[in-house]
C-alpha cells in the first residue's frame, strides 16, 4: 500500500503477545491543581517488580507531547540521562525491589477535544479513562492488569469549582488561602486506571440513600448544573431498583459508603463505570416528560443500570488485557438486558434487544470490520466498543444462561466472582467458573468467543402423515469473516415448539435443542396432523433462520404462537418474505401481510406495546441485509408502496387503534407508553395512506402533547411530510428547545432521518446551522448518524450522500478521532451494494485513507473497509 499513511501505518496490537506486567503499582497517590489552561499533575506511585524479565526497566504510558517536569525515584530527583522517552512511554531503569517513583506533568483540559483523559465540557472539569485516558492525565502504565489503591488530592478555584469529586470516600477538604480549596479521595479498592475518575465543576445534587441487604447505608448523589436537578428523578429511581435487583438476582451488593453519577454534556459515547463515580453522558440521567421520549427513559434506566451493574462485572472483577472487554460488556449487557425486562415488559424488551442485534451487529459480522467477541487484534481498542463485544457478546452470555438455566447461571456467576473478585479475568476465567459449577464441558461452546461471523441455520420439517412423525433437519452454516475463512460448527441452543395447523394446538412443547454438529435432524413421533415449526423462540440463539415456512403458516404463527417474540418474528418473516419477493419483481403475497396485521390489530388479547412493534415494516437496512446485492431504491419503493396498502387497506382499523389510545394523562407504566407507542405507529400508517387530513392530524398530536413521546412521534411522522404543518411544526419545536441540547439533538435527527427528496440539501445546510458543531459527540452523531442511516439520503446514486459523509469524517477526525471513526462503518458496506454505489463508496474510504495526519482510530477503520 503507498497512501501517505504507509511509513506511520500503525501495527496492530496481538492478543497472543500478551505477557504480564513487569512492574506492579500498589498504590498511588495524585495532587492534581485544576485549572483549565494548565492543570499540573503530581503523581507518586509505589513499584514492585513482578513476574516479568527482571531487569526490565519500568514503563510508563504516556501521551504525544508530554513531557515530564520532574522525575524523582525514591526522593531522589533523576537527571536527564536517568530517564528516556521512547514513543509516548517514559522509561526508567530501576533497580529490582520496591521502589516510589514521583513524576509531574502540566496538561491543558480546556485544549482537549478528543474528550480523553482530563478535559472540559460547559463550565466543568471531568475525566474519562477507558481504554487509554488515563495516561493522557499522568505516566503511567496504561493496562488493566495493573491495580492500585488511589489517593487523589484535587485543588481548584472555589468560586468556580466548588464540588471536587473522585473515586471512593472522601476523606479530608479544607481552604487555602488563595482563594481555592481542595479534597482528597481515597478509594480503598484496588482498581486499574481505567476507572479512575474526577469532576470538578459548580454542580448540585440530587441526594438520595440505599440501604444494602445487609443494612449498609449507601449515599447516593446524581450531580448536574442546577437547572437540571428536576430532570433526575428517573435515574435516581433506577439506580436505586438496580441495586435491590443486583441483590436479589445476583446476590451482589454495593461496596462503597458513596455512589456519585455526573451528568456531562460533552461525553465520546454513553456512560462510564469509574468506581463509586459514573460519569455519564446526559442524555442518559436526564428526563422529564417535557424532554425525553419513552425510549429516552427506558434508555436512562438501562444506561444507569449498566455501569452499577458493572461495579461487580467490570470493577471488583476487571479484564486482564482489552481483547477480554466483552467478559465485562458482554456479561453486563446481559444483565442490564434483564433488569428492564424484569422493569418493563420482557416480550417487547426482547423485541427491542433483537432489533437493535439485527441492525446494528448482523451488518458489522457480515462486513469487513467483522471481528469475533474476543478479537485477536487491534490497531486502536477504541474501534472495539463495538455491537459485537456488547451486544452479541450478550447474545453469548444468554446462550449460557438458556443452557444451563437460570439456577445453574447463577451458581456459575457466584463462583466467577468468588474465585476472582479483585483481579483482572479472562473470558476463559469465565467460562471455567460455568464448568465447574455446573460439572459441564462448555469446549465447543468457546468457538462463540473465537469465529466471527453470524451462523446460518436451515431448519426444515417434513410430517409423514401415514406415520403420523415429523422430522425436522438441522444444518448450520458459519459464514467466512475476515481472516477466518474456514469455521467449526458451534453449539447453538434453539428453543423450538411445533404447532397444529389445523387444531392450533400445541403438538410439541418447548424444548431446548442444542445443535452441536453441521447438521442434526430430530424424530417427533405421534404428530396427527400438519405441524408447524416454531424456532428459535425468545430468539434463544443469535443466528438467522433460513425456513421453508409457507406465508400461510408464517401468518398463523403470527396470530396463535405462544411465545410473542416467536410471534413477532414470524410477523416480521412473513413481512420480510413478501417484501423481498416485490423488489426481486416475484410474485408476492401482499394479502397474508395486510390479514395479519388486521389480525394482530383485532386481537384484544394482545397489548399494545407488542402491536406497536408487530407491525412494524422491518427497515430498508435490513431488507437490504436480506438480499444478495442492495438496490435501495428498489427496496424503498417497494417498502413504501406495501406501507401505503396497508394504510389504505386498513385506514379504518389504523383509526380507530389511533382512538382508541388517545392520549389521557401521562404515566410512564408499561400499558401507557404502549398506547403511545402504538399511537404514533397507526399516524405512520394514516399518513401513509396518503389521507388528506394526516399533516393535519399530526400537527394537531405535535401541538396538544402534554409529553415528547407524543410531539416527537408526530414529528417525525411530519419530517418526512411535503406540508405546511412539517415546516410550522418543526419552526416550533426549534423555538420551544433551542436552548435545550438534548432536545435539539432530536430536531437535527429528524431531519436527517426525513424521507423526502430534499433530505441531503436540507442536512447540508444543518450542518451549516449555528447549532451545529462538530465538538459535541451528541450534536454530531444525532446529525450526521442519522444521516448515515437514512438508506434513501445517505445512497443518493450521485454519491453525494457519500461524500458528505466522509467530509465530515475528515472534519471531525482532527477534533475527536472516536467520534469520526464511529461514522466510517456505512461507508465500509459498499460491497454490499450495486457496483455504481459501491464504486462511489469505495472512493470515499480511498479518499479517507488517502489524507494525511489522519488519527489511527480512523486509519483502522477506513483501511480495514477497503480492505
Ligand atoms: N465501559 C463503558 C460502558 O460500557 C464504555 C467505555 C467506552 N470506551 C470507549 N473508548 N469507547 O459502560
Ligand atoms: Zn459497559
Amino acid at each position: 500500500m503507498d497512501s501517505p499513511n504507509a511509513i506511520a501505518t500503525p501495527h496492530p496490537i496481538l492478543r497472543s503477545d500478551y505477557r504480564p506486567p513487569a512492574w506492579l503499582v500498589p498504590a498511588v497517590h495524585l495532587e492534581v491543581e485544576l485549572d483549565p489552561a494548565a492543570t499540573r499533575v503530581r503523581a507518586r506511585l509505589s513499584v514492585e517488580p513482578q513476574g516479568g524479565t527482571p531487569g526490565a526497566p519500568l514503563r510508563l504510558d504516556g501521551a504525544p507531547g508530554m513531557v515530564p517536569e520532574r522525575i524523582a525515584v525514591d526522593g531522589r530527583p533523576l537527571g536527564a540521562e536517568e530517564w528516556r522517552i521512547e514513543g509516548e512511554q517514559l522509561v526508567i531503569p530501576l533497580d529490582q525491589g520496591a521502589h516510589i517513583v514521583d513524576t509531574e506533568v502540566v496538561i491543558a483540559p480546556e485544549g482537549n477535544t478528543q474528550l480523553m483523559g482530563l478535559y472540559a465540557s460547559g463550565g466543568l472539569l471531568c475525566t474519562q479513562c477507558e481504554a487509554e485516558g488515563f495516561r493522557r492525565i499522568t505516566f503511567f502504565p496504561d493496562r488493566p492488569d495493573v491495580l492500585s489503591r488511589y489517593t487523589v488530592r484535587m485543588v481548584a478555584d472555589r468560586a468556580r469549582y466548588p464540588v471536587l469529586l473522585a473515586n471512593g470516600d472522601q476523606t479530608g477538604t479544607g481552604d487555602m488561602t488563595d482563594g481555592r480549596h481542595w479534597a482528597e479521595w481515597h478509594d480503598p479498592f484496588p482498581k486499574p486506571c481505567y476507572l479512575f475518575a474526577m469532576v470538578a465543576g459548580d454542580l448540585k445534587a440530587n441526594r438520595d440513600r440505599f440501604v444494602t441487604a445487609s443494612g449498609r447505608s449507601v449515599e447516593l448523589g446524581i450531580w448536574v448544573r442546577e437547572a437540571d436537578l428536576p430532570r433526575t428523578a428517573h435515574a435516581m429511581a433506577a439506580l436505586k431498583a438496580s441495586m435491590a435487583w443486583d441483590e436479589r438476582v445476583y446476590g451482589r451488593e454495593y461496596d462503597l459508603s458513596i455512589f456519585n453519577i455526573v451528568a456531562v454534556a460533552d461525553f465520546n459515547f454513553g456512560a462510564m463505570e469509574n468506581k463509586g463515580l459514573n460519569i455519564f453522558n446526559s442524555r442518559y440521567i436526564l428526563a422529564d416528560p417535557e424532554t425525553a421520549t419513552d425510549a429516552d427513559y427506558d434508555a436512562v434506566a438501562g444506561v444507569v443500570a449498566h455501569e452499577y451493574f458493572h461495579n461487580w462485572s467490570g470493577n471488583r472483577v476487571t479484564c486482564r488485557d482489552w481483547f477480554q472487554l466483552s467478559l465485562k460488556e458482554g456479561f453486563t449487557v446481559f444483565r442490564d438486558q434483564e433488569f428492564s425486562a424484569d422493569q418493563g415488559s420482557r416480550a417487547v424488551k426482547r423485541i427491542e434487544d433483537v432489533r437493535v442485534l439485527r441492525a446494528a451487529q448482523f451488518p458489522e459480522d457480515a462486513g469487513p470490520l467483522a471481528h469475533p467477541i474476543r478479537p485477536d487484534s487491534y490497531l486502536e481498542i477504541s474501534n472495539f466498543y463495538t455491537a459485537t463485544i456488547y451486544n452479541k457478546g450478550a447474545e453469548v452470555i444468554r446462550m449460557l444462561h438458556t443452557m444451563l438455566g437460570a439456577e445453574g447461571f447463577r451458581r456459575g456467576s457466584d463462583r466467577y466472582f468468588d474465585e476472582n473478585d479483585g483481579t483482572a479475568a479472562t473470558c476463559e476465567d469465565f467460562l471455567r467458573a460455568m464448568e465447574t459449577a455446573n460439572g459441564v464441558d462448555l469446549g465447543g461452546f468457546r468457538r462463540w468467543y473465537g469465529q466471527a461471523g453470524t451462523p446460518r441455520v436451515r431448519a426444515l420439517l417434513s410430517h409423514d402423515a401415514a406415520s403420523g412423525t415429523a422430522r425436522l433437519s438441522l444444518a448450520q452454516i458459519v459464514p467466512p469473516t475476515p481472516g477466518q475463512p474456514d469455521k467449526l460448527p458451534m453449539p447453538i441452543p434453539l428453543r423450538l415448539a411445533l404447532f397444529g395447523a389445523e387444531s392450533g394446538r400445541t403438538l410439541v412443547p418447548e424444548r431446548v435443542h442444542i445443535l452441536s454438529e453441521a447438521e442434526d435432524s430430530i424424530l417427533f413421533p405421534a404428530i396427527g396432523e400438519r405441524p408447524v415449526l416454531s424456532i428459535n423462540r425468545g430468539f434463544s440463539a443469535p443466528v438467522v433462520i433460513e425456513s421453508d415456512r409457507s406465508a400461510e403458516d408464517l401468518a398463523f404463527l403470527s396470530a396463535h404462537d405462544d411465545d410473542p417474540f416467536a410471534r413477532f418474528e414470524a410477523m416480521q418473516q412473513l413481512m420480510v418474505d413478501t417484501l423481498v419477493a416485490l423488489i426481486e419483481g416475484r410474485p408476492a403475497d401482499e394479502a397474508a401481510v395486510i390479514e395479519a396485521v388486521r389480525t394482530t390489530l383485532a386481537d384484544e388479547a394482545l397489548d399494545a406495546a407488542f402491536v406497536g412493534e408487530a407491525v412494524l415494516l422491518p427497515t430498508e437496512a435490513f431488507l437490504g441485509d436480506q438480499l444478495a446485492q442492495v438496490d435501495p431504491v428498489a427496496i424503498r419503493r417497494a417498502r413504501e408502496g406495501l406501507r401505503q396498502r396497508l394504510g389504505r387497506t386498513l385506514e379504518a382499523q389504523w383509526r380507530a387503534a389511533y382512538a382508541a389510545t388517545a392520549a389521557n394523562g401521562f404515566a410512564l407504566t408499561p400499558v401507557a407508553k404502549g398506547r403511545r407507542r402504538l399511537r404514533t405507529v397507526a399516524l405512520g400508517y394514516i399518513a401513509a395512506s396518503g389521507a388528506a387530513d394526516a399533516a393535519a392530524l399530526a400537527l394537531a398530536q405535535f401541538e396538544a402533547a402534554d409529553n415528547m413521546t407524543d410531539r416527537y412521534g408526530a414529528l417525525g411522522v411530519l419530517g418526512s411530510m411535503v406540508a405546511p404543518e412539517r415546516e410550522r411544526a418543526l419552526e416550533g419545536f426549534y423555538e420551544r428547545y433551542r436552548a435545550d441540547a438534548l432536545v435539539l439533538d432530536k430536531w437535527f435527527t429528524v431531519q436527517a432521518l426525513s424521507t423526502r427528496e430534499d433530505t441531503a440539501e436540507q442536512v447540508a445546510r444543518l450542518a451549516r446551522h449555528p447549532d451545529f458543531t462538530l465538538a459535541n459527540p451528541n450534536r454530531l452523531r444525532a446529525l450526521v448518524g442519522a444521516f448515515a442511516a437514512n438508506q434513501h439520503a445517505f445512497h443518493a446514486a450521485d454519491g453525494s450522500g457519500y461524500r458528505f459523509v466522509a467530509d465530515m469524517i475528515l472534519a471531525a477526525d482532527p477534533i475527536n478521532a472516536q467520534t469520526a471513526a464511529r461514522l466510517v462503518p456505512p461507508l465500509g458496506r459498499w460491497r454490499r451494494f450495486e457496483p455504481m454505489r459501491a464504486a462511489l463508496m469505495r472512493a470515499e474510504l480511498e479518499r479517507i485513507v488517502a489524507t494525511p495526519g489522519l488519527s489511527r482510530d480512523v486509519f483502522e477503520q477506513a483501511s480495514k473497509s477497503l480492505g
